[in-house]
């Protein structure tokens, strides 16, 4: 059964629109735990537009699950995620102009860049994931520079509806045992919400789903705890 992974770079969001100290993710945290998150993730965007260095080293302090930093590549993420040490890094592809992260990451062009960083993290005993789009090239990149973990890319699935949702359904199921037959663990995310998110969470072997956005939308209405407490029933009860 799928694990949930709460994102909880929106509510930096809020905060960095009047850059004062309210409200605080460190906090929301605590209150995505108690509606039963498995996992804490945030993205520490080289631009700092929502969480900043502070929240990930409280994070790591204060959390019970564990903690997904999400990040790009950059030597400079590589030395922070070395002393923050997060359960785990999750190595996304980050354009200053985007809105949140577009595209999976392209591993073929940084293949040998890739495999020295994520070498890196990993004598560090961090595990590591690529956010990848689900494409049988991207997969046999990633075990072949040494990821642990795969987040495959929903985008395009959430967006998607009818006969085409159901192919780019099939294209993650078809990623999803590929990836596993090589050996990585398979996360999903990005667009999920809780009209789209069961059938990705009925997939065989599914590791985690990570969600943000829908989780703190539903949040202003009834509170985080409920809005993670309802995702988390939508995900186990399949
Ligand atoms: N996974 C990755 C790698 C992401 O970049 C994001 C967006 O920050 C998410 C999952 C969560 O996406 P959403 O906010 O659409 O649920």
């Amino acid at each position: 059964m799928a694990t949930l992974g709460v994102n909880i770079d929106h509510i930096a969001n809020v905060r960095q629109a009047r850059k004062t100290v309210e409200p605080d993710p460190v906090q929301f945290a605590f209150l995505a735990e108690l509606g039963g998150a498995d996992s804490i993730t945030v993205h520490l965007r080289e631009d700092r537009r929502h969480i900043q260095d502070r929240d990930v080293f409280l994070l790591k302090e204060t959390i019970k699950t564990k903690l997904n930093l999400e990040m790009a590549a950059t030597e400079e993420m590589l030395e922070i995620a070395k002393k923050i040490l997060p359960d785990y890094v999750t190595l996304v592809p980050e354009k200053r102009e985007e809105v949140t992260t577009e595209g999976g990451l392209d591993l073929q062009s940084n293949l040998q860049y890739l495999k020295k960083a994520v070498g890196n993290l990993k004598e560090s005993n961090i595990e590591v994931s690529a956010f990848i789009d689900p494409l049988d090239k991207q997969i046999n990149y990633s075990k072949e520079i040494g990821f642990d973990f795969i987040e495959l890319h929903t985008g395009k699935y959430a967006e998607l509806s009818g006969s085409d949702q159901y192919k780019e359904l099939q294209r993650i199921i078809e990623s999803t045992h590929l990836a596993n037959d090589l050996g990585l663990v398979v996360n999903a995310g990005h667009g999920l919400n809780y009209n789209n998110v069961k059938k990705i969470a009925a997939i065989n072997n599914m590791n985690e789903l990570n969600i943000g956005h829908s989780i703190v939308a539903r949040a202003l209405a009834i509170g985080l705890e409920k809005s993670v407490r309802e995702m988390k029933s939508l995900i186990t009860s399949n």
